[in-house]
Parts: C-alpha cells; sequence; structure tokens
C-alpha cells in the first residue's frame, strides 16, 4: 500500500487511472443519504449473518463498517491496510479496463462515493459506494483473496488489448469476485458482491434456484453469463486458495 494512492506496486505512477480519483468529501452526506445506507445495510444483515461466507462477515467487522452510517474511506482504509495493503480509493465511476487492472495490481480498489436514491434501492445500473464498500471490500481484509485480487489485476494489465483472452478473464472475475460462492459446513455461502450487496440476488441463490456447480477454471473462463439477468448458474469453491490458484493457473495458460 501506498499513502498518496497513487503508486503502483511497481513503483510507476498510475498514470492511467490518474484522471479518475477523486476525494471523498464525507462531510457533503446528507441524513438522508446516510439514512439509505442504513436501510440498505439493515435490510442485508439478517440474510448474510445466516449466509454469507465467514470470511466476509469477518471482514466487515475487521475494517469497522457501521449499519448507520456511510463508511469514511480514510477510517476503512486505516484498518484495511495493515491488514492486506489493500486501499478503498475513491474514485469518479466506472474506469477504463487498463485503469481498472492497474489499481488492481497496486492493491486499490476503484470505489465510488456516490450512494444510490431511495428509488433504486434494489438495483443501481451505475456502481455506488454501497456496492463498492459494502459488497466488495470486507473480502479484501482476507489475506489469501486480497492476494488472488492483485494477481488477477496484474495478470490482466498484461493482457491489455488481447479481447479473447480478457473476456475469459473478465468471467473468471463475474463467478468469483461479482457471484462467488463458497461451501462452508456443509451449505453454500456467498461471497461475491453482487450477492452480497443485492437482496433480490442473494434470496435467489438462498433458494436454491441456481444451479451450483463445483468450480472449474476451465468451465468458468467458457461460461457466457447476461449481466441484466438473474444468475443460471454459479460456481462453488471450497476454499479461497482455489481462486488464487486458478488466477496462477490462468496467467500460466493465456499469459
Ligand atoms: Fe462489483
Amino acid at each position: 500500500m501506498n499513502p498518496a494512492g497513487t503508486v503502483s506496486s511497481q513503483g510507476t505512477p498510475l498514470q492511467v487511472a490518474r484522471p479518475y480519483l477523486i476525494q471523498q468529501n464525507w462531510d457533503a452526506y446528507t441524513p438522508e443519504q446516510h439514512a439509505v445506507w442504513a436501510e440498505l445495510v439493515r435490510r442485508r444483515m439478517p440474510q448474510l449473518r445466516e449466509h454469507a461466507a465467514r470470511e466476509y462477515l469477518n471482514g466487515f467487522e475487521q475494517i469497522g463498517l457501521r449499519e448507520d452510517r456511510i463508511p469514511n474511506l480514510s477510517d476503512v482504509n486505516r484498518r484495511l491496510g495493515p491488514r492486506t495493503g489493500w486501499n478503498a480509493t475513491p474514485v469518479s465511476g466506472f474506469l477504463p479496463p487498463d485503469a481498472f487492472f492497474d489499481m488492481l495490481a497496486a492493491r486499490q480498489f476503484p470505489t465510488t462515493t456516490y450512494i444510490r436514491s431511495r428509488e433504486s434501492m434494489e438495483y443501481t445500473p451505475e456502481p455506488d459506494i454501497f456496492h463498492d464498500v459494502f459488497g466488495h471490500v470486507p473480502m479484501h481484509a482476507h489475506p489469501v483473496f486480497a492476494d488472488f485480487l492483485q494477481h488477477y489485476g496484474r495478470v490482466c494489465a498484461a493482457l491489455m488489448g488481447d479481447r479473447e483472452r480478457l473476456e475469459k478473464m473478465g468471467r473468471l472475475f463475474w463467478f468469483t469476485v461479482e457471484f462467488g460462492v463458497i461451501r462452508q459446513n456443509g451449505r453454500v455461502k456467498l461471497y461475491g458482491s453482487g450477492l452480497i450487496s443485492s437482496h433480490r440476488e442473494g434470496t435467489h441463490v438462498i433458494e436454491g434456484r441456481p444451479e451450483i456447480r463445483d468450480f472449474s477454471l476451465d468451465q468458468v473462463m467458457e461460461q457466457k453469463f447476461l449481466v441484466s439477468e438473474e444468475q443460471k448458474v454459479l460456481y462453488a469453491v471450497e476454499s479461497f486458495e482455489q481462486i488464487y490458484e486458478a488466477a496462477q493457473e490462468a496467467e500460466k495458460r493465456l499469459g
């Protein structure tokens, strides 16, 4: 991690990402915006306490997220940085792929600071701080997941311009970081941010509607998906080491 937030792990400036880096103006959030955060968290937590991976729930505590107010990213990073070197770095919105991968490779997670309105509680097409921080960042406190995600960024950064290989890597991201599930104590638990942050998607899995297959890098890399639909197939890992090894294997095959 680096305090300036603009230097990559290779020691070179994050030139490509620089135009997208912003500050979080935490004092500017309104009581209504904090209330939206609180309502979103309170809606998700009863289900997650029972159905989220223990690593997610531990991470939530470790980075100091609270139910009653939008997180201040400086506070999150003060707790997260010493654990795994990851940083939730404020950005203005969607990043182009090269900037996104560069940031992951530097253990900086592009984090939007905007929060959805009450009219779009269930779904927001643009990423927001609820999806990015509540959905993603707790897993970054887990050392193996943290290493996996950085490695994923490095592999993708090296594949820039190769659309076909990047599409395969995109599927690995989708079926782990966004829609990953893990088997713990004989049950399927959620850890992907799309399942954690969406009540509808999380409930869909808990009700047993998607087919849950054993994780296979071969299958994942070939598995098409639609962003706009509930997922029909998901891939369950037995441990987070499995996705770390998958990123290593993907590098060997595609790199
Ligand atoms: Fe996401």
